[in-house]
């Protein structure tokens, strides 16, 4: 039987799946989990690329000797400082005290600032290189995707590249490590909500690090820290993360996220889904803010083509949900979508001046004139909602 963490001759998948941890980085739900992938070379001598967060260092080391024994690691090749990589680092070093720890400037200095770890160190800059007998490993910096250490570390023998962070996703792997051996339709939408909230900010320097990457040459197999290693399915991957970092829309639809706190926002919301259907309008995502998870609607933000937004007046501010969801926005500096908003109050409204300071402040134009509607939902009050969907039909 073949051994499915061999991902290719010599190269063992020795990562870990947390199917326990609540929230990523305290605040991204795990709802199918998450792999730290970390990857094992056999060669004249050893490397490990990367670790695994604290929780899981006893089953890096138990992988690891599973996949070579009582061989020592020669080399720990460090991708990328965030803890969920490098937690195990010091344990690494306990194992196999002469383990030569690899990375930049930067790493090896965070390195030795969150863990007092030091030498025996090698480091390296973009482009040098590493022979480990058959192999030689050459190492790229990829600066801000999403920390300012990250690198890659390619192997021009087998165009196989271990990429870090970047095509990752949520997801654990359940079972099978590469994309071919699985049915990978659980990554995709996990792959959005990975980059827009963890790395979406970021669009200059993935795309860079993208046209770095280009200058490789063919890759055969890429190797993220997170959910499965791509073969075949690396073009979607990587035409995924092309446009996503480009801040373009993935597909045609209209995002409606909405607070409300005793309906009349929300009907205003349930009747602009309404005028959107009855004009052909056939992808139209709901979100209450109340009870979606952020990272769920900013995913789907990252992915579709329009966004609407409604809340009602609160102390003269936006409803709490809903400016969570505008600073999140902001951070992340979109620079366009087809945009909407509706509002309420009973008093003074400021909800639709707000969203309209908002649009400004993002540099988007409203797609048609915001609806505020004054205490009790009525279709009087909220028929701007039909010529905002008219709006939004035109320009799907
Ligand atoms: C805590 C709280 C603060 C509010 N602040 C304002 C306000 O500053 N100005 C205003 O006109 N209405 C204010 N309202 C009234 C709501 O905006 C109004 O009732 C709106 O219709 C509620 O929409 P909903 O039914 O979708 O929750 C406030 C309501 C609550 C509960
Ligand atoms: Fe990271
Ligand atoms: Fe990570």
């Amino acid at each position: 039987m073949k051994r499915v963490t061999e991902i290719i001759p010599g190269v063992h998948y020795v990562g870990v799946n947390d199917r326990t941890k609540h929230r990523f980085e305290g605040l991204w739900p795990l709802p199918q989990g998450v792999s730290y992938n970390a990857y094992l070379i056999e060669d004249e001598k050893v490397a490990l690329v990367d670790t695994v967060d604290a929780a899981y260092t006893e089953r890096l080391l138990e992988n690891v000797r599973e996949a070579i024994g009582e061989r020592p690691v020669d080399y720990l090749v460090i991708n990328h400082m965030e803890p969920d990589h490098s937690a195990s680092i010091h344990a690494v070093r306990q194992a196999w005290p002469g383990v030569t720890i690899v990375g930049n400037a930067k790493t090896l200095q965070m390195v030795e600032g969150f863990y007092g770890i030091g030498g025996p160190t090698l480091e390296v800059g973009d482009g040098d290189g590493l022979k480990l007998g058959r192999r030689e490993l050459k190492f790229y910096l990829i600066p801000m995707v999403h920390w300012p250490e990250t690198m890659v570390t390619h192997s021009p023998s087998e165009k196989l590249v271990f990429s870090g962070d970047a095509f990752g996703c949520f997801g654990a792997l359940d079972g099978a490590v590469v994309d071919e051996q699985m049915d990978t339709e659980k990554y995709w939408d996990e792959m959005v909500r990975y980059y827009a909230n963890i790395v979406g900010k970021y669009g200059g320097p993935v795309q860079k690090a993208l046209g770095k990457l280009a200058e490789l040459g063919e890759l055969a197999m890429v190797c993220p820290t997170h959910g499965p290693v791509w073969t075949t399915q690396f073009p979607k991957v990587l035409d995924l993360y092309d446009r996503l970092s480009r801040y373009e829309p993935l597909e045609k639809g209209v995002v409606i996220a909405y607070g409300s706190m005793y309906g009349n926002t929300e009907r205003s919301a349930e009747r602009l889904a309404r005028e959107l259907a009855a004009r052909g309008v056939k992808r139209v995502v709901m979100h209450n803010l109340s009870v979606s998870h952020a990272s769920f609607v900013l995913r789907d933000v990252f992915k579709y083509s329009a966004l609407v937004i409604g809340s009602p007046t609160y102390n003269m501010h936006l409803y709490p949900k809903v400016q969570e969801l505008v600073d999140d926005l902001e951070l992340r500096v979109i620079p366009s979508r087809v945009f909407g908003c509706f509002g309420g109050f009973t008093w003074a409204g400021a909800a639709v001046k707000r969203l309209g300071e908002f649009a400004e402040r993002m540099g988007w134009e409203m797609a048609a004139p915001p609806v505020e509607v004054k205490q009790g939902f009525t279709m009087e009050k909220s028929d701007g909602l039909g010529a905002m969907a008219e709006a939004l039909a035109a320009a799907m």
